[in-house]
């Protein structure tokens, strides 16, 4: 059996992480796809720039295209419209099924690419593209696709989640806890699309789409980003038992599906609300199910990492297996582990 051949399309903070599991744990990647899975390289703009000891040297290439073209699983870590479409609908075309952490153009191009990877009969895997680590694209996608959802709210920023916890806890100004959260690396040096909630709003249209079944695109969610809220308006709130969060709300109203972001009054006993610091979480209901909440590390290179990873494991599993669809499955002969062991 030749091995699973993995392309990997950025290595940045999430791409090297990427590799690193990759690398790291192709023994145990290997045992649970039953098949060898190979990384056959790694795309970047600049090879001299990737220093990690993790990642061979002659894996390195600037050819993006070509590297895609001979792979049956491309992981797409580059981020932002072009040229990230243009190399996941030539991977797909080329019938290589694909991975991405790029909510920026799920929420803009999400369902041309849908499309394109059902027309060659491959899939595409997006979990990192919302909320991190959080398992949140499967369970909408699968888990609940039996069930009726009727709204989710999520804490899908860590950066405008950290500013308003400081706030809060603190009881100082926005620039100055935005300026504590770009200090401490929780912030990127332009922070305009994590505070005005375009961020944010990416993440909505995409479990928008998934919840409803429905086209959601960003330009379809009406945002208000935390930028203009003040200390007083932190303390006001604190004084009727509520915090303010930015929220990403989908919901299935009387009028159609509505799907919005702004900063929200959230009662101080709201699960939501005592999610602290850079931390993410969504909160479901859905009409069977009834209350669900997913909470985890919604940024960083290894969470993020994590996430990634275990798409291309599903995926190369159903290569190896020769079935389609992204469903986990359950496996033979698990060994047995020292149980209640005292
Ligand atoms: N800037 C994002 C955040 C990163 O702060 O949550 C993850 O999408």
């Amino acid at each position: 059996n030749r091995p699973i051949r993995v392309a990997l399309l950025g290595a940045g903070t999430v791409g090297s992480q990427t590799a690193r599991l990759l690398v790291e744990q192709s023994d145990e990647l290997a045992s649970r796809i039953g098949r060898p899975m190979e990384l056959v390289g790694v795309a970047v703009l600049d090879p001299s720039s990737v220093t990690d000891p993790w990642i061979e040297r002659s894996l390195l290439t600037t050819d993006a295209a070509e590297l895609a073209s001979r792979a049956d699983i491309v992981i797409e870590l580059i981020g932002g419209i072009e040229p990230a479409r243009t190399f996941l609908l030539t991977a797909i075309e080329s019938g290589a099924s694909v991975v991405t952490a790029n909510k920026a153009l799920l929420a803009k191009h999400g369902p041309e690419l849908y499309e394109a990877a059902a027309r060659q009969g491959v899939d595409i895997y997006f979990e990192a593209a919302v909320g991190g680590a959080i398992p949140i694209v499967r369970p909408l996608r699968e888990s609940l696709v039996g069930d009726k959802v009727l709204s989710v709210m999520g804490i899908v920023n860590g950066t405008t989640n950290y500013i308003l916890d400081e706030m809060t806890t603190k009881g100082i100004g926005f620039d100055e806890a935005l300026r504590d959260a770009q200090a401490k690396g929780f912030a990127e040096a332009d922070p305009t699309a994590d505070i005005e909630g375009h961020d944010a709003a990416a993440k909505a249209a995409i479990m928008a789409l998934l919840a409803f079944h429905t086209d959601v695109r960003i330009d379809d969610v009406p945002v208000e980003g935390i930028a203009h809220i003040t200390a007083g308006d932190i303390a006001a709130a604190s004084a009727e038992h509520k915090v303010i969060k930015l929220l990403a709300v989908v919901e299935q109203t009387d009028a159609g599906i509505s799907a919005r972001v702004y900063p929200a009054l959230l009662d101080e006993t709201h699960p939501l609300a005592t999610v602290h610091g850079s931390f993410n979480a969504v909160f479901v209901k859905a009409e069977a199910a009834d209350d669900l909440m997913f909470y985890g590390r919604g940024a960083g290179g290894a969470p993020t990492a994590s996430a990634v990873v275990g798409d291309v494991v599903t995926e190369a599993r159903h290569i190896a297996q020769h079935s389609l669809g992204p469903v986990i499955p359950i496996y033979a002969n698990l060994p047995k582990a020292p149980l209640n062991a005292s």
